[in-house]
């Protein structure tokens, strides 16, 4: 579990800037993307969501807005630190919002099977080491019929822009998020993560070896993201 304690430092190092460097270094287009995986939850009113990774709590910020008062969003970290800024964030909302922080792992889900509507993880899949088997926890708990949204970093395929921003993202990123936090280790570590990640295509297929149906996936600004979607088959009438 190397890479588990490694990226456990580096989020607890970032903690408190990560979301003001997020914004600079996406051009702000990360607010965007986590809207557009929350349209593709095709969410129902009280329906019950599980937001894996939650970071900071900005997914569950609009999880929280979608499916009403009366049911709890459950946001799970293994990041004290983050979750810390997340718990102050959604306390702050000007809206009473009815959710649940837990401290755990991907890897290690503590919650009863089959007991969640829609799992999402956004920039978190990444980070875990094994995507199956988060894949096959997720798959666990969600209900038959439910669906896994998950929105990640990838690489762009388009030619000419995926050269521009290959010299963004190997170069200046790096520099840039070194100037915002102090901390080197940490966006060379987001660079590095995203370009071993699975391409867009192979991680369709983990969805589908995971047992997931009607998988797609949706490439963001050039391709530079990508939300999945698949859903756990609804039980087969005897
Ligand atoms: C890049 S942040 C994403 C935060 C948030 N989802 C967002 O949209 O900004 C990745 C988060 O995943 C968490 N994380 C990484 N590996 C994890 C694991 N195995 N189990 C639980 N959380 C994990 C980190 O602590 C960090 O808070």
């Amino acid at each position: 579990m190397k890479k588990d304690v490694n990226v456990h430092e580096i989020f607890s190092a970032i903690a408190n800037q990560y979301d003001r460097l997020n914004t600079i270094l996406s051009f702000g287009t990360d607010r965007l993307w986590r809207h557009q995986a929350i349209k593709l939850c095709e969410l129902k009113p009280e329906a019950k969501v599980l937001d894996l990774c939650c970071g900071t709590g900005m997914m569950i910020t609009s999880l929280c807005k979608k499916v009403g008062p009366q049911t709890q969003v459950v946001g799970l970290d293994f990041n004290a630190k983050m979750l810390a800024v997340a718990e102050k964030r959604l306390a702050a909302q000007p809206m009473r919002f009815n959710y649940r922080l837990v401290e755990g792992n991907v890897l290690d889900l503590p919650f009863p099977q089959a007991s969640f509507d829609c799992v999402t993880i956004a920039f978190g899949l990444r980070n875990v080491p094994g995507t199956a088997d988060a894949l096959s926890q997720i798959y666990g708990v969600l209900k038959p019929g439910g669906r896994l949204v998950c929105l990640e970093l990838s690489n762009p395929e388009m030619p000419v822009f995926k050269n521009v921003y290959s010299v963004y993202f190997t170069h200046f990123l790096p520099v840039l998020g070194y100037l915002g936090t102090g901390n080197k280790q940490a966006y060379s570590y987001l660079r590095d993560s995203v370009k071993r990640f699975l391409s867009k295509t192979e991680l369709q297929q983990a969805f589908d070896q995971a047992g997931f149906e009607g998988t797609f996936f949706k490439p963001l600004t050039g391709g530079i993201a990508a939300i999945h979607v698949g859903i756990k088959p609804p039980i087969q009438p005897q």
